[in-house]
C-alpha cells in the first residue's frame, strides 16, 4: 500500500506530476467535480488544525466524495487507550483512505503498519509535515517557476517546525539549491537535517541574524515559535519572539523575495506585511486545498496496484530489536505493542518512528 508518511516516499517525478494536476484542477475544476463518487476519506485529528483538516475535506468534497472522521483525540476510542494501528485498521473497514495527525512524533508511520487504505501524514508532532510541503512546492512553484537556485531561508522555530523538516528534505533534492536556517541557537534543526545536507554534499548555513541574511534570500520562509511543544514554559517565553516580520525589516530584501509561512501565525509576521505583494502565505493555504485533491487522485490510483509493500517491511537498513527509543515525543513510548525498528545509517542507529539517535 502508498502511503505518505515522509515527504521522500514520493518520487521527484510524482511531485511534478501533483504540481501538474493541481494546476489542471485550477484551471479545470469542473474536470475533477466527480472523480471520487462514492470515495470516503477518513480525517483523524488528534491534534488541532485549521488549514490542513479542512482543505482535506474541502478537496474531497471538491472531487465529488465524502468525508467522516473525528477532529479531537477525546472523541476517538484513543481516548479508552485503543492504538494508533488498531484505530486505522477499523477506520479501513469504513473509508477509501485516511489523513492522520498526532501529537507523537512517528504515529503515522506506525498506524500504517498494517493499514489496507492508503494513510496520510498530515502532522505527527515536531517530526514531518508531508502535506504542507507539497502545498509549499506548489507555491513555490507557482510564484517562482522553478526549484532549483534557490536560497531559502527558514526562519524561527527550526527545532519544533515539523514543515521547516519537511520542506528540506524535499527541496534538497533540486540542483544549486541553498538554505539559511535562522533560529536561536536553543531552536536549530535536529540534528538528522544538517547530516542529511552534509551527506548530499548541499550547501546550509546556520545563523540568528535575520537582517544579515535577507538581502541573499529568494524564499523566506517564516515559522510560528511552537509553544506546545515547550516542556518549560519560562524558556518559550524568554525565546517567542526572537522574530517579528515587519515592513522595515524588509527594506533591504530582494524585489522578487516569496514570503510564505506554513500558518497559524501568531505574532511572527505583522499584519502590516499582508499587503505586501511578496507576501504569500494566505495564496499558499488556498494552494493547500488543490495540492491535496492532487494527493488523494494519486494515492486512490495507486491503492489499486498490487505489489506495494508495507510501511518499512522490506527496507535492508532496518533492524528490528527491543531497545526503547529514549525520545520522549516518540509514539513509541506510548505504545508499547509497536515493533522497535531502528534505522542503521552511516555508523548511527535512528528510530523508524520519530528518527532520533538511539
Ligand atoms: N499549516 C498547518 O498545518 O495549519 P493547521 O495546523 O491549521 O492545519
Amino acid at each position: 500500500m502508498k502511503h505518505l508518511i515522509d515527504i521522500l516516499d514520493l518520487s521527484t517525478q510524482e511531485i511534478d506530476e501533483l504540481i501538474a494536476v493541481a494546476n489542471d484542477i485550477i484551471a479545470h475544476p469542473e474536470s475533477y467535480a466527480h472523480r471520487c463518487e462514492g470515495k470516503k476519506l477518513a480525517t483523524l485529528f488528534f491534534e488541532p488544525s485549521t488549514r490542513t483538516r479542512l482543505s482535506f475535506e474541502a478537496a474531497m468534497y471538491e472531487l465529488g466524495g465524502h468525508v467522516i472522521g473525528f477532529s479531537d483525540a477525546a472523541n476517538s476510542s484513543s481516548a479508552k487507550g485503543e492504538s494508533v494501528n488498531d484505530t486505522l485498521q477499523m477506520v479501513g473497514c469504513y473509508a477509501d483512505i485516511a489523513a492522520m495527525r498526532h501529537f507523537k512524533e512517528g504515529a503515522p508511520l506506525a498506524a500504517a503498519v498494517k493499514s489496507h487504505i492508503p494513510l496520510i501524514n498530515a502532522g505527527d508532532g515536531g517530526h514531518y509535515h508531508p502535506t504542507q510541503t507539497l502545498t509549499d512546492l506548489l507555491t513555490i512553484q507557482r510564484e517562482k517557476g522553478r526549484f532549483d537556485h534557490l536560497t531559502v531561508g527558514l526562519c524561527g522555530d527550526l527545532k519544533y517546525g515539523r514543515t521547516v523538516h519537511s520542506l528540506i528534505a524535499a527541496m534538497s533534492r533540486y540542483e544549486g539549491v541553498r538554505f539559511v536556517m535562522i533560529s536561536p541557537r536553543e531552536l536549530r534543526v535536529p540534528s538528522y537535517v544538517p547530516e542529511m545536507l552534509r551527506e548530499k554534499g548541499l550547501r546550509y548555513e546556520e545563523t540568528d541574524d535575520l537582517d544579515a541574511a535577507m538581502p541573499y534570500l529568494d524564499i523566506l520562509y517564516m515559522t510560528r515559535i511552537q509553544k506546545e511543544r515547550f516542556s518549560d514554559e519560562k524558556e518559550y517565553l524568554r525565546l517567542k519572539d526572537s522574530y517579528i516580520l515587519t515592513p522595515d525589516r524588509l527594506v533591504n530584501a530582494k524585489a522578487e523575495l516569496s514570503i510564505l509561512h506554513p500558518l497559524p501565525r501568531v505574532n511572527e509576521i505583522s499584519v502590516a506585511v499582508d499587503d505586501d505583494p511578496r507576501a504569500c502565505y494566505f495564496r499558499q493555504a488556498l494552494n493547500g486545498k488543490y495540492i491535496r485533491m492532487a494527493l488523494i487522485l494519486h494515492l486512490l490510483e495507486k491503492a489499486q496496484e498490487k505489489g506495494n509493500s508495507a510501511a518499512f517491511a522490506g527496507d535492508k537498513d532496518v533492524v528490528f530489536d527491543a531497545a526503547v527509543c529514549n525520545n520522549p515525543r516518540c509514539i513509541s513510548t506510548i505504545e508499547q505493542e509497536l515493533p522497535r525498528a531502528f534505522r542503521v545509517r552511516g555508523g548511527k542507529r535512528r528510530c523508524v518512528y520519530c528518527e532520533c539517535e538511539a
